[in-house]
């Protein structure tokens, strides 16, 4: 949008436009820890930066010099900052403290440059029993550090970011700190923040004092919560996290749920078990959905419906988020209820039925035309016990919503295409290859890739073999397509 990229110098655009599309490659992406280009949802994309960190912990602790004994938590913080990392104590400013009456105690700092606090480089320091338990920092290199002088008056950039963020500055004296870059500089900048009390958006700004250009932003506001497995992994025995915010506004620009919604029934997806009203209603305020999924009972029990409804919810718009930025959007037939005059047909968002009751130990994917809604069925497996539930291994609703993504794109939206032998054994191949690459996004390795392994409790998984990059361990050849006449089958030949 020309209103908003004006702000920005066109070199500074190009750097993002390009970094974006890389960062958005891979859904794994989401645990790099230095780099996050956000979307603001209006055209403008940021990249927020932090320096890349390190965090030691000490086993029984780290003795320290008997004079910390009795200092405040401020003296001894900045006295270990300054001495581990060997620089002047004037450049370790403390910021805050706490200390628990079992006699430990936490101090934070930031590193200062020519009397100026950072905003990104900063040190943590854990005391327990007079030792150092643990210790992080992000302190940076300050020799390509801006000059401490501002050249541009923060007076003559609010109204810009006003116009940027869409919201005012409210009444927090703005701050003069360094930001450190990615490049290695670090700049100075003006903070301060800005909020809209229509749309609820609040954001702190940094801006470069030299060239007045926006460089980051923090984001306070948390849109929702997701206790769920990342799709980048595949059952819960690696373990489920509170996601916060997974969503992508290029994608999904009002989010995942309808406007007032608080329950798993949205714009891509509803979730549900039984009938379609059957939602999960968020646990807390906030459209927090954590409820923890617990694999020693069986799939209705305690909170576990609930935690696979807010996982399919989850992994469907997530699938839909991520292929969305390879084109699969509202004028190439995708899954949505408003299409937000996008071209396409909406009122066709998944129906994801979770342990539905018309079957076990499986898991389909009927996909009518664009325009009507896809339907997703998940069944239990009774293969264990307890039984386990097909929504929690994430190669499964990724592998059925592929489905729904290959049926609609090969031919034009018509989900008619992919009914022969060989042409279903490609969806087959396709819904794996989809499937493996999700779950593998956090790796560079390639590896071999066996699906379905959790809810069978097998290593061997659904498929005759492993997908390998390795004749030995997977020799099927295009010619084996020949001698085979089911549509799994043919997708292993990949
Ligand atoms: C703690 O640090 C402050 C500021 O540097 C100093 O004035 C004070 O004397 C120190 N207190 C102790 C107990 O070392
Ligand atoms: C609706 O969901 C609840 C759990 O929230 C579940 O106990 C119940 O069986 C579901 N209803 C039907 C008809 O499946
Ligand atoms: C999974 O299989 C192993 C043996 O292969 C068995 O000991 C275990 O009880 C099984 N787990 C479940 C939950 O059925
Ligand atoms: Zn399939």
């Amino acid at each position: 949008m020309v209103l908003f990229s004006r702000f920005f110098s066109s070199v500074l655009l190009a750097v993002l436009y390009a970094s974006y599309g890389k960062a958005a490659a891979r859904p794994g992406d989401v645990k790099f820890s230095t780099h996050h280009v956000r979307d603001l949802g209006n055209g403008v994309k940021v990249e927020v930066f932090h320096p890349p960190s390190n965090y030691k912990t000490f086993g029984e602790g780290l003795d320290v010099p008997s004079s910390f004994f009795d200092a405040p938590i401020e003296n001894k913080t900045v006295s270990f900052v300054s001495s581990n990392l060997n620089v002047d104590s004037a450049k370790v400013s403390f910021k805050s403290g706490f200390t628990k009456d079992n006699d430990e105690s936490f101090g934070y700092a930031e590193q200062v440059h020519d009397g100026i606090p950072f905003v990104n480089a900063v040190a943590n320091v854990a005391f327990k029993d007079n030792k150092v338990v643990a210790f992080g920092q992000s302190f940076v290199d300050t020799s390509k550090a801006a000059d401490s002088k501002p050249s541009v008056d923060v007076s003559a950039v609010i109204s810009k970011v006003e116009e940027t963020l869409q919201g005012k500055k409210n009444d927090i004296e703005p701050t003069l700190e360094y930001l450190a870059q990615p490049d290695g500089t670090a700049a100075l900048v003006h903070v301060f923040q800005v909020q809209n009390d229509d749309t609820g958006t609040w954001y702190q700004a940094y801006i470069d004092a030299h060239s007045g250009n926006l460089l980051s932003v923090t984001d306070f506001v948390a849109e929702a919560s997701y206790r769920v497995l990342p799709v980048f992994k595949m059952d819960p025995t690696e373990g489920l996290e509170l996601l916060t915010d997974p969503s992508l506004p290029s994608a999904s620009p009002n989010g995942w749920h309808l406007s007032k919604g608080k329950d798993t029934s949205g714009n891509n997806v509803i979730s549900f078990k039984g009938p379609q009203a059957n939602t999960t209603t968020e646990s807390s305020d906030g459209l927090i959905f954590d409820y923890t999924y617990d694999p020693s009972v069986g799939p209705t029990e305690g909170d576990n419906i609930d935690a696979a409804r807010t996982n399919g919810f989850y992994v469907i718009n997530t699938h839909h988020d991520t292929l969305y930025q390879y084109g699969f959007t509202e004028s190439a037939f995708n899954f949505q209820k408003d299409n937000f005059g996008k071209g396409g047909r909406g009122n066709d968002q998944v129906l994801l039925s979770i342990q539905d009751a018309a079957g076990t130990n499986n898991a389909d994917f009927a996909t009518p035309p664009d325009g009507q809604s896809g339907r997703c069925r998940m069944f239990i497996f009774t293969i264990t016990t307890p039984n386990r539930d097909g929504v929690l291994q994430n190669d499964i609703p990724l592998h059925e919503m592929t489905h729904g993504l290959t049926n609609r794109m090969t031919g034009g939206g018509t989900a008619k295409c992919l009914q022969s032998l060989e042409s279903g054994g490609m969806g087959e191949g396709w819904s794996d290859a989809v499937a493996e690459w999700f779950v593998r996004s956090d790796t560079p390795e390639i590896t071999d890739f066996v699906t379905g392994t959790w809810v069978l409790n097998n290593t061997e998984g659904v498929r005759s073999r492993p997908y390998s990059t390795s004749m030995t361990t997977n020799p099927l050849k295009y010619s084996d397509v020949a001698k085979l006449d089911e549509v799994h089958d043919i997708g292993e030949v990949s």
